[in-house]
């Protein structure tokens, strides 16, 4: 563009130059005229008269004109006035562009002569054009972080106006980034450019949009904008920053697999990639990294297993943030484990005596000691044992317990105890755990083998098979073992005189009592023993127990006639008067009997007679009655067979004959006898015999007695201190002759009566009592414990 108006002012000018050569031979004379841009057509530009120096009227002849040098004619000449007119505006810029000055030549062409007025238009600029930018907009792009007072160019504003009414100065619009320089091309042109005065930062001004103005120099100025819109481009300037350079955090034990525990989250100012952070463990020790698990995107710390504070209790982790740029930061999470109470007490017997005695003091059975890892109340515990045991827990030291007997225990009374020892920690919910142990208590010999009677009473028939099975007797010890283990075994009477050991032994194991030998009721009806029960401990401890035998009677004695005396060598003769009435007493036969009770009940009876009528006797007491009035025709010898029969099973009996002499007169023969016994002794020497041995035997009897009460005074005495060896004592009616009718008579009879049996008249005398009832019962009991005196009994 700029070319083209250069070549047809070239072409003008060559033009110029030729056209004014080839009239230099004319006469030629020029001037210069000048006139604004843009004036209207028809506007005066100079009058030509006085220059061309031809009066007004003249031009019109000569018909001068203007004459252009290129086809368009710019002018316009008034002939009339000689006004050089604008024929049309002019526009500099259209015809020099930017050729400063404009020069329009022209000529005045006059005729009549010929003559050429060269002439010049000098047309002046006016500044009618503002600056343009070609680009309204330009984007610039520029990295933040540039270096200061790097220049980035502009586009570039034209103004179509020169010289001053030319672009002149740019500007932009204020910020604190940037400032505007203008400058100038070796070719003249100006062109902005900006120059970075300060750090760009995208983030924290992304974006530039400034208004760029371009200004001439006319008056009034005239100016252009564009917009420079300018982004900042991002470098990796910025380290990712996490919100909490430190978290911590609490999380309970066995949380689930994949838990939660927390969620780091770092940010990165720059953009793109550049702010893309992925989250990674950092530096992690082989249980972080067995433990958690890091998002790399979310930062969510995960659990990749359950933790356990009894392991580890807190966890050092270190989070890396790293960019796309690979800028990184690291923060530290410390995850606390919260303790929950998930394990019991722990227990550790550490010394145990399953196996204590009895009747120990204090003894410690056991020592022990708890643990329960968990921590605070989960891990505070106590321990106990069921109520009502013998047994204490004593705390020892901190977690070591002993438990010991609290009172002495007595294995008879409880042989084993189970004892649960539980211990419960305070958490919640509270765990517990139990220990049984059994403690098992050992006997000591410390109880005596007890009978389980204080006395046995034994009863055995007389007249026993040897070796017979009597009873038994029975001990326990609550003990057990061999201090459990009896033995049986008897002690020697007191009276040392009855030989135990004869009579009666024991089985030392299981207390069976035999009589050794056969057992006479007559000779012997009781007799007491102590029995001693021994146990096997040691030392060992032993009771006693009394025993009573008592000897049964059998029917083994026959009735024994006293009167008449049985096998005597004279027979009885009782006289009877004739006139005796009915029912006149005879004589009575006395029988005694060995045995007792029924077996010595005696009854008689008439068992042959020399009359059968004349007589009766009595059956119960053996008296001898007349049964009817003795006639003349009865004779005078009776003779009369009684029969005594005792009441056993079965029946013993034994017959008497007795000789009755009917009498006419009754007191004659009777004084006779009594006066003539000087004469009957004379005769029949076993009357003497008998005396003496009457007399001896009674005061024997009387010794006896003498000895007996005061044996008895001294023993009562005795007794006092030594009560009950023997039971009380009572008139013992197995001994005992019945005098009241059975028709048995006390012992002490007989003798008298065999004194008299052979004088034949003294038939009511012996009837009488000779020794007072109070010593008969004295008598009775002396049977029992004297044994010498029985041996004297069994003489008769
Ligand atoms: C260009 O403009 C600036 C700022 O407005 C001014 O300081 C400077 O003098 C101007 N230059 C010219 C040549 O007018
Ligand atoms: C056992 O008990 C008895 C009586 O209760 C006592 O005499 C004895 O000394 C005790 N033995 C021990 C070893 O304590
Ligand atoms: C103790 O426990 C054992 C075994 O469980 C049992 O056989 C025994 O009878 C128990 N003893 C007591 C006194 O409870
Ligand atoms: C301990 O003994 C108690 C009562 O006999 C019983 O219930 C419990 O199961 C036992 N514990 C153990 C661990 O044997
Ligand atoms: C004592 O033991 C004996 C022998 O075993 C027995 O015959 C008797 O009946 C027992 N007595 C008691 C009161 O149990
Ligand atoms: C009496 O004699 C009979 C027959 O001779 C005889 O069996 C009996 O034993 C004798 N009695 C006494 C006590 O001597």
């Amino acid at each position: 563009m700029e070319t083209a108006p250069e070549k047809t002012q070239r072409n003008r000018q060559v033009i110029f130059l030729i056209v004014a050569f080839l009239l230099s031979e004319a006469r030629s004379e020029s001037g210069r005229f000048s006139v604004a841009e843009e004036m209207e057509s028809g506007s005066f530009v100079a009058n030509v008269v006085k220059t061309l120096g031809v009066g007004v009227g003249e031009l019109l002849a000569r018909r001068a004109r203007v004459l252009s040098e290129d086809k368009k004619q710019h002018l316009q000449l008034n002939s009339e006035t000689g006004d050089l007119l604008i024929k049309e505006k002019l526009d500099r810029e259209e015809l020099c562009g930017s050729t400063e000055p404009c020069v329009l030549p022209f000529q005045i062409l006059l005729e009549n002569p010929l003559h050429f007025f060269r002439a010049e238009l000098q047309v002046e600029d006016i500044n009618d054009h503002s600056p343009t930018f070609l680009d309204m907009e330009t984007f610039l792009k520029i990295p933040e972080g540039t270096t200061l007072g790097t220049t980035f160019p502009l586009t570039i504003a034209q103004d179509m106006d020169v010289g001053k009414n030319g672009l002149q100065n740019y500007t932009i619009s204020p910020n604190s980034y940037l400032f505007l320089r203008t400058r100038t091309h070796s070719d003249g042109r100006k062109y902005p450019e900006l120059v970075l005065e300060k750090a760009l930062d995208r983030e924290e001004q992304p974006e530039l949009s400034l208004t760029l103005m371009a200004m001439d120099g006319g008056s009034p100025a005239r100016s252009g904008t564009a917009q420079v819109r300018i982004t900042v481009v991002d470098i990796n300037d910025n380290t990712p920053v996490f919100s909490q350079s430190q978290y911590e955090v609490q999380i309970p034990e066995n949380s689930p697999f994949g838990s939660l525990v927390v969620t780091v989250s770092a940010r990165d100012l720059d953009a793109g990639i550049y702010g893309d952070i992925t989250y990674t463990l950092f530096q992690a020790t082989a249980k972080v990294s067995q433990t958690f698990r890091v998002d790399p995107i979310s930062g969510d710390i995960r659990l990749k297993r359950a933790v356990d504070f009894e392991e580890i209790q807190t966890y050092d982790l270190y989070i890396e943030a790293i960019d796309g740029g690979g800028l990184s930061t690291k923060c530290n999470v410390l995850v606390h484990v919260t303790d929950l109470n998930d394990n019991p007490p722990e227990l550790t017997v550490s010394s145990f005596t399953s196996n204590i005695p009895e009747n120990s003091s204090e003894t410690v059975v056991a020592v022990f000691s708890i643990r329960d890892p968990d921590s605070g109340d989960n891990g505070r515990m106590t321990c106990s044992i069921q109520e009502d045991l013998p047994f204490v827990l004593k705390q020892q030291f901190e977690n070591v317990y002993i438990l010991v007997t609290e009172e002495t225990l007595d294995r008879e009374n409880k042989a084993e105890y189970n004892i649960t020892i539980t211990v419960t920690d305070f958490g919640s919910p509270r765990l517990k755990t139990e220990h049984n142990i059994t403690v098992i208590i050992s006997d000591i010999n410390d109880n005596p083998p007890i009978f389980n009677q204080t006395a046995y009473t034994l009863y055995l028939r007389e007249n026993n098979s040897p070796a017979l099975h009597i009873g038994s007797v029975s001990a326990s010890d609550r003990d057990t073992g061999t201090n459990a283990k009896v033995t049986y075994s008897l002690l020697p009477l007191e009276d040392e005189n009855l030989p135990l050991f004869s009579y009666i032994s024991i089985n030392s194991d299981n207390g069976n009592l035999y009589a050794l030998r056969s057992l006479d009721y007559e000779a012997i009806q009781t007799f007491r023993f102590t029995v001693r029960a021994t146990d096997g401990g040691s030392p060992a401890l032993s009771s006693k127990a009394l025993i009573r035998v008592v000897v049964q009677d059998e029917n083994d004695n026959s009735p024994f006639m006293l009167y008449p005396l049985e096998n005597g060598t004279t027979p009885c003769n009782d006289l009877v008067p004739r006139s005796a009435e009915p029912g006149y007493l005879v004589t009575k036969v006395v029988a005694i009997d060995g045995d007792s009770g029924q077996n010595s009940w005696l009854s008689y009876q008439l068992l042959k007679a020399t009359d059968s009528g004349l007589f009766t006797v009595w059956a119960h007491n053996g008296e001898v009655h007349t049964a009817r009035p003795i006639s003349d025709r009865d004779s005078i010898k009776q003779k009369l067979l009684v029969l005594v029969k005792d009441n056993g099973q079965p029946p013993l009996s034994t017959a008497a004959t007795l000789n009755v002499i009917l009498v006419d007169g009754f007191s004659e023969p009777y004084i006779h006898l009594s006066d003539a016994p000087k004469e009957q002794a004379q005769t029949d020497s076993l009357t003497i015999y008998l005396v003496i041995s009457l007399a001896s035997v009674s005061f024997l009897f009387l010794v006896s007695i003498i000895l007996f009460i005061s044996v008895r005074i001294w023993r009562k005495k005795r007794d006092t201190l030594n009560s009950g060896y023997f039971g009380p004592h009572g008139p013992s009616s197995g001994h005992l002759v019945d005098v009241n009718g059975t028709g048995t008579l006390p012992q002490r009879y007989q003798y008298e009566v065999c004194l008299t049996r052979d004088l034949g008249t003294s038939e009511f005398k012996f009837l009488k009592p000779a020794i007072p009832s109070v010593q008969a019962q004295g008598y009775g009991k002396n049977l029992e414990e004297n044994p010498s005196f029985q041996t004297s009994f069994g003489i008769n």
